[in-house]
């Protein structure tokens, strides 16, 4: 297991649209694996294949207290979605920043698991609204982009300002 890089706010990367993962092989097997390595470490509750640079339909969450419970989800599709939540969210690509963003209360995705097979999951809470954040990344969207884009263009300053202080 390896390490990844995560992208970070606001590299053009993460606009991307993730492509079907077509056959499940141990390529996938393994990204997930490093991806699950990269999200415990970091620490994060979620992560799509989108933040570490790989452009296909993945997603990764773990919402448990114990970070015992890993969730894989290929090719993710909402299925059914309703009410409305509200929480305070961040992102391992924007890290250090926290603001409210709206969700459905109560989603129902269907994925398939690294098995192949297709299933479906009821979520609402956490875990909920972390499913969808992470399938935003997929659809190239970071969860800032719900912000005003007076906040928006705050936070692209400090991301930049930081990325300086670094190099
Ligand atoms: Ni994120």
């Amino acid at each position: 297991m390896a390490k990844l890089d995560i992208l970070r706010y606001p590299d053009p990367r993460l606009y991307t649209r993730a492509k079907r993962v077509g056959i499940i092989d141990e390529r996938i097997q393994r990204l997930v694996a490093d991806m699950a390595e990269t999200m415990y470490a970091a620490p994060g509750i979620g992560l799509a294949a989108t933040q570490v640079d790989r452009h296909i339909q993945l997603i990764i969450v773990d919402t448990s207290e114990n970070q015992n419970d890993l969730r894989v989800f290929i090719n993710p599709e909402l299925i059914f979605s309703e009410g409305d939540a509200e929480r305070e969210e961040g992102c391992l690509s924007v890290p250090g920043i926290y603001d409210k963003v709206h969700r459905a209360e109560r989603i129902r995705v269907r994925a398939q698991g690294l098995d192949g097979k297709t299933f479906e999951l009821d979520a609402d809470g956490l875990l909920g609204l972390c499913i969808q954040h992470e399938m935003d990344h997929l659809l190239g969207k970071v969860f800032v982009q719900y912000l005003s884009p007076l906040k928006q263009t705050r936070i692209r300053n400090k991301m930049k300002k930081r990325l300086r202080e670094t190099m």
